[in-house]
């Protein structure tokens, strides 16, 4: 009996391999390396190198591998480009998620780990936000999560699937082996990291003037490991009969990103240059979770909620890789 991760060479696919084989489990990755790598995945794991919608690939895959359950991270994330190009988000995220779910259905998969977002809230109207907080997206890349956990709902009623929808917030940090590579990348963290080994000349601030202490943004970040951990507990919670859940999955503490920098410049002991640049349409102020009921159904812990830990996992990472991955 097999997990299919897919988007398992992306940056949080590929610790949740990483995790998974460490946990004993039997792993195949379905990714079309588009945005990931396969130095990533973990050595020994079928890799197949093709799209979640290929329903003909997935099809054989399931019949090869057994699969009981699928783990979903495949997804196109950037929210600029989603609004510069809405049909690649529309047609990759959903499109192709919609036949996933339909290939995975009629092999007779039943259990399903759905990489959402805090992006299906759009702008808060309290903090910290908990599950019941009103959906509206303000991007496509949000509105692809959102419908996305539409249709799970919809398939739980018509076919019995069984899901768990977790919405992270940010998501940062590294494992020994395993960090954040991307191009382009517009998180925060791993720009700051580069602009300390001299990959970049600064960092930009987009927005000085929120309604926040400092006046920069604030966000709730948190581990990867504490990430792939939730998703473990949350397949243990559907093979043990638990019914759809979506899920918040953040460590309800909310850093500026002028906390994040101070936290960078002394970790890395680099002057990290930055610049302020106007606030990026649609980004909120403040988004911060309310996470207690992921706690509760799950019995989910967070082992690294410090944002010093996160940012030092994340420096000792790109130290070893300055690069990035070899391929
Ligand atoms: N990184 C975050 O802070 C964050 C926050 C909220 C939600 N998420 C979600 O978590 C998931 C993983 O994020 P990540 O940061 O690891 O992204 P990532 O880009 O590093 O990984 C995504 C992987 O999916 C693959 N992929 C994309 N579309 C595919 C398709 N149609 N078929 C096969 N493979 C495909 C890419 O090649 C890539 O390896 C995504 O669904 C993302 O939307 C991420």
């Amino acid at each position: 009996m097999t997990i299919l991760v897919t988007g398992g060479a992306g940056y949080i696919g590929s610790a949740m391999v990483e995790e998974l084989v460490a946990a004993g489990a039997s792993v195949v990755v379905l990714d079309d390396l588009r945005r990931g790598h396969r130095a990533a995945v973990t050595d020994g794991v079928p890799l197949y190198e093709g799209r979640v919608g290929d329903k003909e690939l997935l099809r054989s895959i399931c019949k090869e591998h057994e699969i009981e359950s699928c783990i979903h991270f495949a997804a196109l994330a950037y929210v600029g480009e989603s609004v510069t190009d809405p049909h690649l988000y529309f047609e990759n995220n959903v499109a192709q998620g919609l036949a996933l779910l339909d290939t995975l259905v009629m092999a007779g998969v039943r259990r399903f780990v759905f990489s959402s977002s805090c992006a299906t809230y759009g702008e808060p109207t309290k903090i910290p936000i908990d599950e019941q907080h009103p959906q509206r997206p303000t991007n496509p890349y949000g509105s692809t999560k959102l419908i996305m956990e539409k249709i799970l709902q919809a398939y739980t009623e018509a076919f019995g699937l069984k899901f768990v929808a977790l919405r992270y917030f940010n998501a940062a940090g590294a494992t020994a082996k395993i960090g954040e590579d991307h191009e382009p990348e517009t998180h925060l963290i791993p720009n700051l990291l580069a602009v300390a080994l001299g990959r970049k000349e600064y960092v930009s601030v987009f927005g000085d003037q929120y309604a926040t202490p400092d006046g920069t943004a604030i966000r709730d970040y948190i581990h990867i490991a504490d990430l792939c951990n939730a998703h473990l507990l949350a397949l243990e919670y559907l093979r043990n009969g638990g019914a759809s859940e979506c899920l918040n999955l953040g460590n309800e503490l909310g850093y500026s990103v002028m906390e994040v920098i101070a936290t960078a410049r002394q970790i890395t002991g680099c002057e990290i240059e930055v610049r302020i640049e106007p606030p990026r349409p649609g980004d909120p102020s403040r988004l911060v979770a309310d996470a207690g009921r992921a706690r509760s159904i799950l019995g989910w812990k967070p082992k690294y909620p410090e944002l010093e830990r996160i940012i030092r996992t994340a420096w000792d990472w790109h130290r070893a890789h300055p690069e990035g991955y070899e391929q």
